[in-house]
């Protein structure tokens, strides 16, 4: 009785705090935010390195004295360890500070690195994904250790810089560092509510095999006139490739890349298909009028548990004003394929590859390469870390979370389970619409509210149950 009533005694006030504070909380979030770390660009290689230290600092502020920046051959890692009571659970906290690219610039309505608000919403790239989310987490410590001074659970943080670029060196360095990660369980906030006010859990991630071709024909561009119609065209050949991966009824046709799919089992499509989804609603706010889906799968499933093939970007030739009459000597696309279990990446590249090579005209050489992978996951919802999440979320939001799959990745997921045996709580308050990726990303800051809140509630649930 009297632990239960210090543990709500303590969650007021680390809430009380959180509210009290809430404006500078956003102060902060937008100077970090300012900060241009897009990790896919080497040209921004200072940027990312700036948002790391800007971290490490922050974290040292708030009292973890031994928050480090690790440098890597890519964008340094972030660490940093607090330490209540070994015998309270460990959550190692995940998040990345890089974001992606910002163009098309002339999209945006305001600048992506200044960022505004506007009618309660912050606008800027990294406002959702992933820095926006991964600052609630910083918060929600600082409201534990200026209110209670303490906080319910042992708490480890580990915020990579690469994630939007494959997180290559994080596999890595989660090897070499396994004692100083070891924890009872992962939350990450780098995911979406099911809907606005709709609670769910991320229980499923696709994974990704992404790779880059390059065709060549001709040995220099070529006058159209002189040489079209004897010399193949490798846009033409590239465009004819694309067009062949896929069938009618818009399956993949490489051969053997459903082989490893595991079906959805019945609890599962029940289950999706009891959530509040209305299709026509979801395409038309991305200002189309129908949905394509591969045929006899709907659109909650084929758009998170069925795996794709998408041509990022495409070119090749001149694509500057007016016209120029050219045969190009070469043509490239940048493809993605998201996975589903238990698709191997590798095994994907390889089976793309050859189909590839198989269907290349002899007019054609073909450069191919692999840039990066992911693999897919699925994640137990029976644990202790889920139960307690699920009752934050409900305590927040009044009603209990779906578990949800959804279609985008995390490609260090299937690297905590793999490498550390952990599972991960995906506990994300982003919404489809807050256009990660795009132009005008944004993020509510009434989400960011209940963000720190579910987090304040799940490591009490968690730590003092
Ligand atoms: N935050 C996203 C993952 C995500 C996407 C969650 C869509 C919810 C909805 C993450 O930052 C991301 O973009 N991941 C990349 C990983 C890729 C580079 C391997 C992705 O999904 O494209
Ligand atoms: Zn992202």
């Amino acid at each position: 009785m009297k632990a239960n009533s210090n543990k709500g005694t303590m969650i007021s006030s680390a809430l009380n705090y959180s509210k009290t504070h809430f404006d500078r909380f956003v102060d902060e979030l937008i100077d970090f935010l300012r900060i241009p770390s897009i990790s896919t660009v080497p040209s921004s290689a200072k940027d990312v390195d700036k948002a790391a230290h800007w971290l490490v600092h922050h974290l040292q502020s708030l009292g973890l004295h031994d928050a480090k920046a690790f440098p890597t051959e890519g964008h340094p890692i972030v660490v940093a360890h607090y330490e209540v009571d070994p015998s309270r659970p460990t959550v190692l906290v995940y998040g990345h500070y890089d974001v992606q690219p910002v163009d098309p610039l002339d999209l945006w309505d305001s600048p992506p690195f200044s960022p505004v608000i506007k009618d309660g919403i912050l606008y800027a790239r990294g406002a959702c994904d992933d820095k926006g989310q991964l600052f609630m987490h910083l918060k929600a410590f600082e409201a534990w250790m200026q209110t209670s001074g303490r906080a319910p659970v042992n708490l480890k943080f580990i915020l990579e810089g690469e994630e939007e670029s494959g997180s290559a060196s994080l596999p890595g360095f989660i090897e070499t560092h396994r004692n100083a990660l070891a924890a009872d369980v992962v939350v990450i906030s780098d995911s979406s509510l099911f809907a606005s006010g709709i609670p769910s859990i991320t229980y499923g991630l696709r994974g990704m095999t992404y790779v880059e071709m390059t065709l060549t024909g001709p040995d220099r561009d070529l006058h159209s006139g002189t040489y079209g119609g004897a010399i193949h065209n490798p846009i033409n050949a590239l465009g004819d490739l694309i067009g062949k991966m896929h069938d009618e009824h818009h399956r993949i046709t490489i051969d053997g890349f459903y082989d490893r799919v595991r079906p959805l089992s019945e609890d599962e499509l029940d289950a999706i298909d009891a959530l509040p989804f209305n299709a026509k609603n979801w395409v038309q706010e991305v200002g189309v009028d129908l949905p394509v889906t591969e045929y006899g799968f709907s659109v909650l499933v084929s758009s998170t548990s069925r795996p794709t093939l998408d041509c990022n970007g495409i070119w090749g030739g001149y694509t500057g004003d007016g016209a120029k009459t050219v045969l190009p000597s070469q043509a490239s696309a940048k493809i993605s394929m998201r996975l589903v279990p238990d698709q191997d990446p590798k095994e994907i590249a390889e089976l793309t590859e050859s189909w590839l090579r198989r269907h290349l005209p002899a007019s054609m050489h073909m450069d191919f390469k692999v840039v990066h992978g992911a693999h897919p996951v699925l994640i137990d919802t029976e644990s202790r870390a889920m139960a307690a999440a699920a009752k934050a979320l409900e305590d927040v939001y009044g009603c209990p979370p779906y578990f949800t799959r959804i279609g985008g990745s995390i490609p260090v997921v299937a690297d905590f389970k793999e490498l550390l045996g952990l599972d991960s709580v995906l506990m994300g308050f982003g919404l489809d619409s807050d256009a990660i990726h795009s132009p005008n990303e944004h993020f509510g800051l009434d989400r960011f509210a209940e963000g720190i809140e579910a987090i304040l509630r799940f490591h009490a649930h968690y730590g003092l149950p």
